[in-house]
Parts: structure tokens; C-alpha cells; sequence
């Protein structure tokens, strides 16, 4: 079919010509096919030009990236076969066909809708939210040619899955990056993996004015940070030795505790609250509280006979409690895995932003009392805190 040749050589000059728009194929002549339309697009991958064909089915798209002679001898042999409706558009003219019942095409040239080619990129540069390997290769994640230790993959996805959400809120509450110094504090810094990651995003890449502080009850790990800190340039971040509950919280805007032991987390999370803090991210660990005050003979007994069950049903109940608590606070909350549990066990994050609407209180401690009471329950130790 000298037409089909014809289109194939019009898609052709239009790609040499850097003209192309799209080429759609459409109208599957064998009706029972799941395959309803192909979509063809340029795409320069790995800078080589590539027609991205992408397979309409019923339920799902297929693409797949050919180089261009292939994808064009694929293109022909979809319309010989398949398609009877083929849609040229380039930015000079549109060109559109229909093989009718004789095996003849119609071909029609009309005037272009499109005046402005699309975007050829394929390639997903990740945008990269932490530019430093300086305090990443002092803390030994990276070693001295900035690859990952081979140690170290899963704290490296850790610390870049961490600033990847924290990127995802600030953008959401905008005002904190308009704030002519924004606050932040890291209780139970440990090694300071985070708080350096933290410190490098809101600093180099999202540009806010930030002072960071790590607070840690290990005097060996606070040198270590502040020496590191120094030695890279990161002047507005510091650490401090101290106990999160005997802490003195400035004014803060952001506070974060990730992996603080057991009830950490609850002070962490409380002084968050007195200060009125617009975020609380935190990510809890060890969860002994309340699995010691779980009573094993209520109704729910079943589900704590095995300890690793207790031990999630105790890590649960007191996740829950802990969100509850900030909602009654003014805080909305999202609980949610933060990493795959094949990096990290201790992959829950509880993340609350302060909003000043209503809260319907006795909603919500009624919800907290129907827990305690199901599972016998005396007291969840952050609610102890907060009374
Ligand atoms: C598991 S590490 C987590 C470190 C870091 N936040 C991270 O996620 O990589 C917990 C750290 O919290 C510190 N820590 C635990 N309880 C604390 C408390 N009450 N006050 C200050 N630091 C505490 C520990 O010394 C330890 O370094």
C-alpha cells in the first residue's frame, strides 16, 4: 500500500525536520482486541531520538521505546494489520487517513493544531534534594569517591526518603519558607545523618534561612556532629547534649524525632506541642510503654497471645493514641510507612501539621478511652504529659 509508505515517509520528514508532533493510531479492524489505539510520541533517550510508542488497552497502557527505523517498521506493520485510522501531526500540517474497505487510504492534509512542538525529554533526572557528600562521607555513609558504603544502602535511602517528605510539606506549608529564620529541631539526633540531610535541603537547595539544632543525650555523638558541622561550613547547624524531657525548647517550627527511644517520642512530641510548633515529624521506635500496660485478659486476649503480636498490637494502639492526642492538639495527623520495611523495621512516621480550626475534643477522647478501655489501658504516657 503505496499510502501507508506515504505517511511513514511524511512521519520520517517530519522527525528529520524536528516538525513531529504525535502520530495516533486508531480503529482496531479485529473489534475483540483489547488493543483500542497507539500513541506515538518523540522522545530523546539518553540523547538518542526514539519514537515512544505507548499501547492503548482496554485496562492499561504498554509503551515501549524503539529507535526510529524499528519503530517505523513496527509503525507500517500496525497499519497493514491492526489500525484502519491513522493521525499525523506535525507543526507545518496535520495529516489524517482512514484504509477503507478496498485496502485503499484516503489521505487528507489540513492545517495544523499544533503551532508549538512538545517536551522530547524521557528522561526522569530525579530532581536531587540533598547536594552534599562532604558530611555524608564524615559520617561514613559515603566513602571517598562519594559511592555508598556498602554498609550503608539502606541509611542512604533512608536519609533520602526523610527529605524527600520533608520537601513535600514545606512545599505544602508554604509559609514556613517565607519565615526570616526558620526554627527546626532534631531531638535524639544520634549520628546527625538526618539533621546534616535536613540542614543541606532547607539551607542549599530550598533556600530558607534555617537554624538547625540536634539535641542528643550522647556527648561523644554531639562532638562528633559539631566537628563535622564546622568542618563542612554548616554554620546554622548545631548540636547540644540534652535529655529530650528536660529539654528547653526555643521557639520552633519544625520539630523531629525520628527513632527516639520508646517514650521519647512522647516528649519530643509534647514539647513540639507547647511550642506550638507548625510540624511534628516524628518516627517511632521501641514501643515498651504501653506493651507493659496492655492488660492480657480483656476481650481482645486472642490477639495478644503471641509476643510479636502484642508487640505490634502495642506498637498500634500506641501510634494511635499518639495521633489522637496531636489532633486534640490542633494538629492534623497522617500516619504512614515511610520506607519499605525490606530498609527499615522502624519505617512509621507520624507527621502533624498544626492548623487552627476547631477540634471536636470529646470526639476524640472518647475514642482514646474506647482504646484504653479494650485494651486495659491505665495510661498512654504522652496523655499523661499533655494533661
Ligand atoms: C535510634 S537513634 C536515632 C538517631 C537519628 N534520629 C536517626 O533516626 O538516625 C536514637 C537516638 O536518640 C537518643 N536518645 C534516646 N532517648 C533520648 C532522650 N530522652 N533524650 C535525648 N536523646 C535520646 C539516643 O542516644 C540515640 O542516639
Amino acid at each position: 500500500m503505496a499510502e501507508i509508505t506515504n505517511i511513514i515517509n511524511q512521519l520520517k520528514e517530519s522527525i528529520r525536520q524536528d516538525t513531529f508532533v504525535r502520530l495516533t493510531l486508531s480503529k482496531n479492524q479485529d473489534l475483540g482486541s483489547t488493543l483500542k489505539k497507539v500513541l506515538i510520541k518523540l522522545a530523546v533517550i539518553k540523547n538518542q531520538k526514539q519514537l515512544s510508542l505507548v499501547y492503548r488497552h482496554k485496562t492499561n497502557d504498554i509503551t515501549k521505546n524503539f529507535p526510529i527505523e524499528v519503530a517505523c517498521q513496527e509503525i507500517e506493520n500496525l497499519m497493514r494489520d491492526t489500525f484502519v485510522i491513522y493521525n499525523l501531526f506535525t507543526i507545518t500540517a496535520d495529516w489524517s487517513a482512514e484504509r477503507i474497505a478496498n485496502g485503499q487510504l484516503k489521505l487528507k492534509e489540513q492545517k495544523p493544531s499544533f503551532t508549538e512542538l512538545p517536551k522530547r525529554s524521557h528522561d526522569k533526572t530525579k530532581k536531587r534534594l540533598i547536594t552534599g557528600t562532604d558530611y555524608l562521607q564524615a559520617l561514613n555513609v559515603l566513602d571517598s569517591s562519594g559511592r555508598v558504603k556498602k554498609d550503608k544502602g539502606d541509611k542512604y535511602k533512608q536519609i533520602n526518603k526523610f527529605v524527600e517528605i520533608i520537601d513535600g510539606l514545606v512545599r505544602k506549608n508554604k509559609d514556613l519558607l517565607k519565615k526570616d529564620v526558620l526554627q527546626v529541631v532534631d531531638m535524639g539526633a544520634g549520628k546527625g545523618y538526618l539533621t546534616f540531610a535536613l540542614y543541606d535541603y532547607l539551607v542549599k537547595t530550598a533556600k530558607v534561612n534555617a537554624q538547625v539544632k540536634g539535641v542528643e543525650v550522647r556527648p561523644d555523638l554531639i562532638q562528633l556532629c559539631n566537628e563535622v558541622a564546622t568542618k563542612v561550613g554548616f554554620k546554622n547547624l548545631k548540636f547540644e547534649v540534652g535529655y529530650i524531657g528536660d529539654y528547653d525548647l526555643p521557639k520552633t517550627d519544625m520539630l523531629i524525632a525520628l527513632h527516639a527511644c520508646d517514650t521519647a517520642t512522647d516528649d519530643a512530641i509534647f514539647k513540639g506541642i507547647q511550642a506550638k510548633a507548625s510540624l511534628i515529624i516524628c518516627a517511632p521506635c521501641c514501643h515498651k510503654q504501653i506493651r507493659k500496660e496492655i492488660d492480657d485478659k480483656t476481650e481482645f486476649h486472642a490477639v495478644l497471645e503471641h509476643g510479636i503480636l502484642k508487640e505490634r498490637q502495642a506498637e498500634i494502639i500506641t501510634d494511635t493514641i499518639r495521633a489522637l492526642l496531636m489532633e486534640s492538639k490542633g494538629y492534623r495527623t497522617r500516619v504512614f510507612e515511610f520506607i519499605s520495611t525490606e530498609h527499615t523495621g522502624k519505617n512509621l512516621m507520624i507527621v502533624g501539621e498544626r492548623h487552627d480550626r476547631e477540634v471536636d475534643k470529646v470526639a476524640i477522647f472518647e475514642k482514646i478511652a474506647g482504646l484504653k478501655k479494650a485494651f486495659g489501658i491505665g495510661s498512654h504516657y504522652l496523655e499523661s504529659l499533655l494533661v
